[in-house]
């Protein structure tokens, strides 16, 4: 798949595996979680496009720039809050819109239950926050809702994808970048990845 980016960098290989092992407690959870999404940050923020204005130093005159387009940060609840922080330390200025679906456990189809955005998706960089990109479904109908809504230059970040997910993803939206931090085996009959984390939500808060 050509919009898949997957971040490689030790640091993320070393977080990826505390995030992995059934026995990392919460807190240390979420710390490699908000680790991960600065690494995603960056590599994503190397996409954002600059508009030139000049700057005066103490001295003279010079070169300086901005960021072309607003950017919007979308968490879909829950487990997408913890990349929100890191992302916005990167980007002070970002809006933060939210998208709640949870996953139904029988069919593995989404179900929405929250859907709060800022206006101007129009003209904005819009970036969906998952860490989990499973059967595809949750992120697929975020991003249709996005659209709808007027979003037309869209990323996904994630942290782990499965294969089923990423063909998702670029069968319902192959304008949409997919940057990652691994590419996992496959699903299992539960829609839960393999070999994953287990449930990213229920390790984030605790609620196993
Ligand atoms: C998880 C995850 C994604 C979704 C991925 O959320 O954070 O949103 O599952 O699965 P999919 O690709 O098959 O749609 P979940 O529905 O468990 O909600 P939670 O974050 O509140 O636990
Ligand atoms: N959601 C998760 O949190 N983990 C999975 O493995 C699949 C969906």
């Amino acid at each position: 798949m050509q919009n898949l980016h997957i971040v490689e960098n030790p640091i993320v290989k070393r977080d990826l595996t505390y995030l992995r092992n059934k026995e990392t407690k919460e807190y240390q959870f979420r710390l490699a979680l908000k680790r991960i999404a600065y690494a995603l940050a960056i590599e994503i923020s190397k996409t954002f496009e600059l508009k030139e204005i000049e700057v005066e130093t103490p001295l003279e005159k010079t070169v300086g720039y901005k960021l072309k387009k607003q950017i919007v940060l979308v968490p879909v609840l829950r487990a997408g809050l913890s990349f929100v922080n890191s992302f916005i330390e990167m980007v002070p200025s970002a809006k933060v819109g939210h998208i709640g679906l949870a996953r139904d456990e029988e069919t593995l189809q989404p179900v929405e239950y929250y859907y709060k955005t800022p206006k101007e998706l129009e003209i904005s960089k819009t970036i969906v926050l998952d860490p989990m990109l499973a059967t595809g479904g949750s992120a697929s109908a975020a991003i249709n809702f996005l659209k709808a809504k007027g979003a037309s230059d869209l990323v996904f970040a994630g942290l782990i994808a499965a294969p089923e997910g990423v063909e998702k993803l670029w069968k319902d939206h192959p304008d949409v970048p997919v940057y990652i931090a691994a590419l996992d085996r496959e699903l299992n009959e539960r829609g839960y990845i393999l070999p994953g984390l287990g449930d990213a939500g229920d390790r984030t808060y605790g609620t196993l």
